[in-house]
């Protein structure tokens, strides 16, 4: 079983790395190897609509042919089993580069002469997590099931069943009293020491179902 993790966090030590590590953890003790990209350290554009993709004598399984630090990453996902995306929200979305990543990933297998039908020649499970400053109860309200809920959808088209797991009301910075914050550090502390152990646990989780192959639903 080869995965391929993406870390879509510029922070390498903040809480998306720290949820991705655990799912990595998870993957790689139950037999899975994983190999871990950190995409704020590489050097990446997002779909630059060349179509080159669309042509009807382009080789198959198509692969992204922009020249990049995505490009030898991309072809690797022909021969993976899975793929986990770790990524905080920005503005209600995933970060910039998560979202090129996602552009780059999945419009090559986009088949534009039949949407059901996905160019990419098996279907692997993929997980993907979330963390974000807003509480649980607050998603909905400001859309977060809609727009997220798009993302899943559309890696599933491509790819396979994609489970989703958040954490949620994180921690930002080490010391509040320093920084402007929608809540008091007290708060934010307290929550996160009753809530973060647990959705790093999911996080392991995720993994360990990848690894052992309990996360193929189609
Ligand atoms: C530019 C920026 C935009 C953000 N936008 C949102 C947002 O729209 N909703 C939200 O819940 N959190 C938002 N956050 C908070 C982060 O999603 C949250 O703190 C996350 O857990 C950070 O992950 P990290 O520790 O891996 O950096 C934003 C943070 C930054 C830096």
């Amino acid at each position: 079983m080869k995965i391929l993790a993406f870390n879509g966090s510029p922070r390498l030590k903040g809480n998306t790395a720290t949820m991705l590590d655990n799912a990595v953890n998870g993957a790689r003790d139950n037999g899975a190897e994983v190999e871990l990209f950190n995409l704020y350290k590489m050097q990446y554009s997002g779909c630059i609509s060349c179509f080159s993709c669309k042509r009807l004598d382009r080789e198959r399984p198509i692969v992204c042919v922009v020249q990049d630090d995505l490009q030898p990453v991309l072809q690797k996902v022909r021969d993976i089993d899975a793929i986990l995306i770790a990524t905080p929200v920005y503005f209600g979305s995933e970060t910039a580069a998560t979202r090129a990543l996602i552009e780059r990933l999945c419009f090559p297998y986009l088949n534009y002469a039949d949407y059901a039908n996905s160019h990419f020649p098996r279907r692997i499970p993929i997980g993907l997590i979330y963390t974000m400053n807003i509480p649980v109860e607050m998603m909905k309200t400001l859309g977060y099931d809609v727009t997220l809920g798009r993302t899943k959808t559309t890696l599933e088209r491509e790819f396979g069943y994609c489970k989703m797991i958040m954490a949620n009301n994180t921690k930002q910075y080490d010391d509040y009293s320093k920084y402007e914050a929608n809540a008091p550090g007290e708060e934010k502390q307290a929550y996160q020491e009753a809530h973060f152990g647990n959705d790093c646990m999911q996080a392991r989780l995720l993994g360990e179902q990848m690894a052992s192959g309990k996360l193929f639903v189609n």
